[in-house]
Order: C-alpha cells, then sequence, then structure tokens
C-alpha cells in the first residue's frame, strides 16, 4: 500500500493509473477503521482495480467542538486494517493540506434534503460533508465511490452533489454492517462504557418492533410509540425518530407513498450520539 499525505502526489499517481486504464474505486472514511469501513473497502477492491481510501477526520463537519475533539484516531491501526484489504493507496492529509484557505466559504444548496433530521439537528454539517467529498473527488477522480447506508441521508447528500456537480462517477450505496446483537458499527461506539455498550442494542431492537407495528399502526402512531419506548429508558435521551420517503427524505404520514419508506433515529446514549435506520419497505 501507498501512503500520500499530499494532494499533489496523489493526482499525479492515481492520474498515470486512469491513464494506463485502471479503474479506480474509493471509499473516504475518518479512520477508526471497523468492519463497516471495511466491507466498503472489500466491495470497491473487487469491482475495481485499484483501492483508494482516505482517512481524514474533517473539522468542518462536526458542529460539536467535543465530539471532534474525543473522535478516536488511530492510524498506525487503521493502515493494518486496510493492509488487510488490498488497500492500494492510502491518502492521509493534514487538516492544512486539505484547507490551506483560513475560512472556507463554498455553500452548497440541498433543498429539502438537508432542512430534516441530521441537517436540522447538526447545522452545517452536510455542507461540512460536501466541502470534503467534493475536494476527494477532485483529487482521487474515482470510478466508484462507495458510502455506507448507515449514513442515509450523508448518502442522499452525496448523490446530489455528484449530480449537481456533475461530476463523473458513480455512487454506490452499501448495506449497513451491525454487531451480532444488532449495533450498528460506528467509530463512535468506542467511545460507549461498557454500561452504555450493553444497552446501546435497544436503538435497532426498537427499531425492529417499530417495523412490526406497521400493519396496525399510521406512521404517526408508530412514531409516538417510539418516542414511549425511549422515555422509559433514562440512559438514552431520543433526538428524533422520524418516518421518510427513501429518496426526498421528507417525513411520511401515509404508508403508501410512492418512494420506499425508512425509518430514521438519532439519540444519545451518555455523550455519544448514536444513529441508525431501518426500512419499512
Ligand atoms: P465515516 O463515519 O468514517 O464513514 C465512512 C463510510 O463508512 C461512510 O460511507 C459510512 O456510511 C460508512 N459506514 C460507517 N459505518 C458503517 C456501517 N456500520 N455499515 C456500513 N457502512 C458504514 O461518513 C464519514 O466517515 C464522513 O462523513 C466522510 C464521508 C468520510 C466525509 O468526511
Amino acid at each position: 500500500m501507498l501512503t500520500f499525505e499530499t494532494i499533489q502526489v496523489t493526482k499525479q499517481f492515481l492520474g498515470k493509473e486512469k491513464i494506463q486504464g485502471k479503474s479506480i474505486g474509493f471509499v473516504p472514511t475518518m479512520g477508526a477503521l471497523h468492519e463497516g469501513h471495511l466491507e466498503l473497502m472489500r466491495r470497491a477492491k473487487r469491482e475495481n482495480d485499484l483501492l483508494a481510501v482516505s482517512v481524514f477526520v474533517n473539522p468542518i463537519q462536526f458542529n460539536n467542538p467535543d465530539d471532534l475533539k474525543k473522535y478516536p484516531r488511530d492510524l498506525e491501526k487503521d493502515m493494518r486494517l486496510l493492509e488487510s484489504v488490498g488497500c492500494d493507496v492510502l491518502f492521509a492529509p493534514t487538516v492544512e493540506e486539505m484547507y490551506p484557505e483560513e475560512e472556507v466559504t463554498e455553500q452548497f444548496d440541498f433543498g429539502k434534503l438537508e432542512t430534516v433530521m441530521e441537517g436540522a439537528f447538526r447545522a452545517g454539517h452536510f455542507n461540512g460533508v460536501a466541502v470534503v467529498v467534493k475536494r476527494l473527488f477532485n483529487i482521487v477522480e474515482p470510478d466508484k465511490a462507495y458510502f455506507g447506508e448507515k449514513d442515509f441521508q450523508q448518502l442522499a447528500i452525496i448523490q446530489k452533489l455528484v449530480e449537481m456537480e456533475k461530476m463523473p462517477l458513480e455512487v454506490v450505496p452499501c448495506p449497513i454492517v451491525r454487531e451480532k446483537d444488532g449495533l450498528a458499527m460506528s467509530s463512535r461506539n468506542e467511545r460507549l462504557t461498557v454500561s452504555e455498550r450493553a444497552i446501546a442494542p435497544f436503538i435497532y431492537r426498537t427499531l425492529q418492533d417499530a417495523v412490526k407495528l406497521k400493519e396496525n399502526k399510521s406512521p404517526g402512531e408508530v412514531k409516538a410509540w417510539v418516542t414511549g419506548k425511549f422515555s422509559e429508558k433514562p440512559e438514552f435521551e431520543l433526538e428524533y425518530f422520524e418516518i421518510a420517503g427513501d429518496k426526498a427524505l421528507q417525513p411520511v404520514s401515509e404508508w403508501n407513498n410512492s418512494e420506499g419508506t425508512v425509518g430514521f433515529i438519532a439519540a444519545f446514549l451518555g455523550k455519544v450520539r448514536l444513529i441508525d435506520n431501518i426500512r419499512f419497505y
């Protein structure tokens, strides 16, 4: 695996490979890699000639300074995991390399996609994601880029970004990878205490139970039921549970709409904010 820290060398190397006809599969990450990330990478490796991965904890997508400070970082461990999935190129830039300017001013308009759920609760988050992903795409110039459905709304934002900027690449959605007890894998899970980790699967269990209620309850009633379940668990602080269409991501009040329907959740467990989602159909 080649490891590059600068934009110039990364562009130069991958540009040459592309001219020689090699296809590039790209997985952008913030490191603290786990099986969820590695599954994206295995798929990218299978479907392309070269696997490129970025590890960059992007400061401008954090709306909470404490979350940024405590975000787990271990590049040496990440590099061992990247070797194990056959990563060809690791791009691991510094903050100065990615953001030489004093202030990032590029603003995107994702319309209603960013006014709900993560967009509503994390001001500026998706703009920060879009700025870094656009820069990364321009550096790596991938044929295909792989994103997890764990961050379902982020995936929709990236698809919109690629469409708006007319970028010549395919965005490939990948299913959520879970721990055996159902907890969606996340770098933030490392920050849970032992007792928090033990009760964390409650989130996914509640989502699964919510889906079972679909036959007899309206989306509004299912929402109220989930809210009630969380109010019985003082360890959790539910930020939102929303049932929304899987394309426009707007909340639905009836089941039979033209899109698929997904339940989205965000909850604090202690100091750690966890998100998850589940298909209703
Ligand atoms: P990060 O949280 O490191 O996630 C990198 C990629 O891995 C994202 O596409 C995410 O959806 C996917 N992923 C994480 N956990 C997953 C799981 N349990 N199952 C499936 N996929 C999973 O998302 C980001 O980084 C950043 O916002 C980034 C896109 C890199 C921009 O900074």
